[in-house]
């Protein structure tokens, strides 16, 4: 079964958001896109609203992953490592992007719309895709700590 995806961020990501969403859903490897806005680049809603909501699409099992995009990538990777069992990072580069989900097994990959070029952002996406977390190497033990520390 392919993966379902959220997308989302604020107006300074929208542009990028744009255009990795219609990536994503030309995707075989992706059965579904799920964006939580910002609607426009000039909707002002803020960036934790977006990917709090991104995140609990996670947790609640809507979702698989979530993309956000905003200036930096930082403040919505900020904000859906509050929702708890979120593991959200910010990477611009591919050997973090690929250990985000093979050491980390994070389900969110934040970028910066303000910091990364856009064909880079669409490459590291799309070899995110195809990553898969293993729970029996010598990853697992370390992620379950966090779980741990969240009562999980
Ligand atoms: C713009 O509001 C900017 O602060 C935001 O997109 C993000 O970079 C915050 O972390």
């Amino acid at each position: 079964m392919g993966q379902r995806i959220v997308v989302g961020g604020d107006s300074a990501g929208y542009s990028y958001k744009e255009a990795i969403k219609k990536d994503l859903e030309a995707d075989d490897r992706v059965e579904a896109v799920i964006d939580v806005g910002v609607i426009g680049s000039e909707d002002e809603t803020y960036y934790p609203n977006v990917a709090i909501e991104a995140g609990e699409k996670i947790t609640a099992g809507e979702a698989d992953r979530a993309l956000l995009i905003c200036g930096t990538g930082l403040g919505v990777a900020i904000s859906a490592n509050k929702v708890k069992g979120v593991r959200a990072v910010t990477a611009h580069d591919i050997y973090s992007v690929q250990r985000s989900v093979l050491s980390n097994n994070a389900q969110v990959l934040c970028m910066g719309e303000r910091v990364v070029g856009l064909e880079l952002a669409r490459t590291l996406v799309k070899e995110w895709v195809g990553l898969e977390f293993d729970p029996t190497s010598s990853s697992g033990p370390k992620v379950d700590a966090i779980d741990a520390y969240e009562g999980l």
